[in-house]
C-alpha cells in the first residue's frame, strides 16, 4: 500500500485493520472509504470508537472478505435487508455498508435503497463534519475526501447540513436533536440557517421513536456543559414537544413588584454545576428534575411573596411518570432520582442552629448510601450570583457534612457488637457463668 497521501495518522492497530480492509476491497474491485464519526473524531483529536466503512458495491461481501483476511475466528453479523454488516476486531466495531443514493437512515418502512456513488452517500449524511471520508484505495490511500468543506467547519466549530437543511432533516428528523447534541458535546455552533430549519421542522420530531430521542437527550446530559444543548432544545421548540414539563419551568412572574427566579435557567445552572463533580447520568437527571414540581406548587402569598411549598414531594411523584414517558428505566436508577428530588431540601433545613442528632439521623436513614450524592446535588443547587452568599451556603453545608459524620460515628460506636459472644467464650473454654 502507498501511505504517502496519508493526511491523518492512524494508530498501528488501525493501520493494520485498514490495510486488511483495503486489501479485501481491492480483491473485490470495490472502492472503499472510512466515513462519518470516526473521521470527524480523528481530525478533532477525540478518542475514536466505532469505524464506519462505505464501499461502492456490496458491503456485506466486503465484510466477509475482510474477516477472512483478519483471521479464522472473525464473526460477520449481517443484515441483508439493510445491506449492512459488522465485524469486531480487537476492541473495534467495524460497520460496512454499500454507498446509497436514498436516505441514509430512512425511518420509512420500504427497505429498498438505491446503490450510489461515494458522493451520493456523502450528500445524504447529516452534517458536513460527518460527511468526511478517507480513501482506503491504493491510488490515494489516506486521502481526505471532503466535498462540503467539513474540515473547514470542524476548524470553525460549525454544524451545518450538506444539503438544504429542511431536506436533510426531513430524511430523518432525529438529526435535529443530533445537531443540538453535537453542539453540546463538541461546543460547536449551529449555522443560523440550519437552526432556523430545526425551529421550522420541530414538530416532525414526533415521528421519531422515543428511544432514539431519549438516547440523544442522555447524550446531551452527558456532555461537558449540558446547558448548551438544553437551551438550544428550548430555543428550537423541540423541548416543548419532547419534554413539556421542562418548559413549564421557563419564565418569571411578578406580583406586587416581587418576582421569582426563572426556574428553567436556574435548573440549567444546577446541572452545569453538578457536572463539574460527576459524570453520573442519574445524578445529572436528578439535577434536571430537582425543581420539576415548582410550576405545580407555585403560589403568591400576600406579604410573603412567591412560594413553592411541597415542590420536593410533588416533583418526586412526577419522576416515575416522566421516566415512563421518556422510556427511561423504571429500576433503581429511577428510584435514586426520585429520592434525590424528594430529599433535596432536607440538608438546607439542617443548616439552621440547634439541630438535634435525631434530625440528622433521620436524614441519614432516609438518604442511606446516597447521602453523598444528595449533598452534591444540594451544593450544585446554590446558584446565587452573590459570592459572599455562595460562600456562606457552602460553609453551612460543610457543617452539615461534619454533623452527618459525627452522628454516624457515634451511632457506629453505640451499635458496635463484639464479634464473639459471652456464650461462645463459655462454651469454648468450658466455663460457667462467672466474672471471668
Ligand atoms: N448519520 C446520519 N444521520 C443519522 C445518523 C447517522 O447521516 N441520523 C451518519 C453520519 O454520517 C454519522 C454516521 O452516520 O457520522 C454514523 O452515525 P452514528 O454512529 O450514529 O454517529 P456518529 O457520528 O459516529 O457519532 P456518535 O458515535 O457520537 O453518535
Amino acid at each position: 500500500m502507498n501511505f504517502r497521501h496519508m493526511d491523518i495518522p492512524f494508530t498501528p492497530a488501525e493501520g493494520q485493520l485498514f490495510e486488511r480492509i483495503a486489501q479485501a476491497a481491492k480483491s473485490l474491485g470495490v472502492p472503499c472509504y472510512l466515513i462519518g464519526g470516526f473521521v470527524r473524531d480523528k481530525i478533532l483529536g477525540r478518542k475514536t470508537k466505532d469505524v464506519d466503512i462505505v464501499c461502492v458495491g456490496d458491503g456485506i461481501a466486503l465484510a466477509h472478505r475482510t474477516a477472512e483476511l483478519l483471521g479464522p475466528n472473525i464473526h460477520v453479523a449481517f443484515f441483508k435487508n439493510f445491506g449492512t454488516a459488522q465485524i469486531r476486531w480487537q476492541d473495534v466495531e467495524v460497520e460496512f455498508v454499500g454507498a446509497r443514493r436514498e436516505s441514509y437512515r430512512s425511518d420509512s418502512r420500504k427497505p429498498a435503497v438505491e446503490t450510489g456513488t461515494l458522493e451520493d452517500d456523502q450528500d445524504r449524511r447529516d452534517f458536513t463534519i460527518n460527511a468526511l471520508a478517507i480513501s482506503l484505495n491504493e491510488q490515494d490511500y489516506g486521502k481526505l475526501i471532503d466535498p462540503f468543506g467539513g474540515q473547514e467547519d470542524l476548524g470553525k466549530k460549525l454544524i451545518r447540513t450538506p444539503l438544504e437543511p429542511s431536506r436533510t432533516f426531513s430524511d430523518d428528523p432525529l438529526r435535529m436533536m443530533r445537531a443540538i447534541r453535537f453542539a453540546s458535546q463538541l461546543h460547536f455552533t449551529i449555522l443560523p440557517e440550519t437552526f432556523e430549519a430545526i425551529r421550522k421542522n420541530a414538530e416532525r420530531i414526533k415521528i421519531v421513536s422515543q428511544e432514539r430521542i431519549t438516547d440523544e437527550l442522555n447524550k446531551i446530559l452527558l456532555s461537558p456543559k449540558p446547558s448548551v444543548g438544553l437551551d438550544l432544545l428550548y430555543k428550537s421548540n423541540l423541548l416543548k414537544i419532547i419534554f413539556p414539563q421542562m418548559t413549564d419551568l421557563v419564565g418569571v412572574e411578578t406580583m406586587d413588584g416581587k418576582g421569582h427566579k426563572d426556574n428553567f435557567y436556574h435548573t440549567l445552572q444546577v446541572i452545569d454545576n453538578i457536572c463539574r463533580n460527576t459524570d453520573d447520568l442519574w445524578l445529572r437527571w436528578a439535577a434536571l428534575l430537582h425543581d420539576i414540581g415548582k410550576p405545580a406548587t407555585k403560589r403568591f402569598e400576600d406579604g410573603h411573596g412567591w412560594t413553592f411549598h411541597g415542590h420536593d414531594a410533588v416533583g418526586g411523584k412526577m419522576v416515575p411518570r416522566i421516566f415512563t414517558r421518556l422510556k427511561l428505566p423504571l429500576n433503581e436508577k429511577m428510584k435514586l432520582v426520585r429520592k434525590l428530588v424528594e430529599l433535596h431540601l432536607r440538608p438546607i433545613s439542617l443548616t439552621k442552629e440547634n439541630i438535634t442528632d435525631s434530625a440528622i439521623r433521620r436524614l441519614l436513614f432516609d438518604a442511606g448510601d446516597d447521602i453523598e450524592s444528595l449533598m452534591m446535588l444540594c451544593e450544585a443547587d446554590i446558584t446565587s450570583k452573590n459570592k459572599a452568599k455562595v460562600k456562606r451556603y457552602l460553609e453551612n453545608f460543610e457543617l452539615v457534612r461534619e454533623r452527618l459524620k459525627e452522628v454516624e460515628e457515634k451511632d457506629r460506636i453505640r451499635n458496635w457488637q463484639p464479634p464473639v459472644t459471652g456464650e461462645m467464650i463459655m462454651e469454648t473454654f468450658g466455663l460457667p457463668p462467672a466474672r471471668r
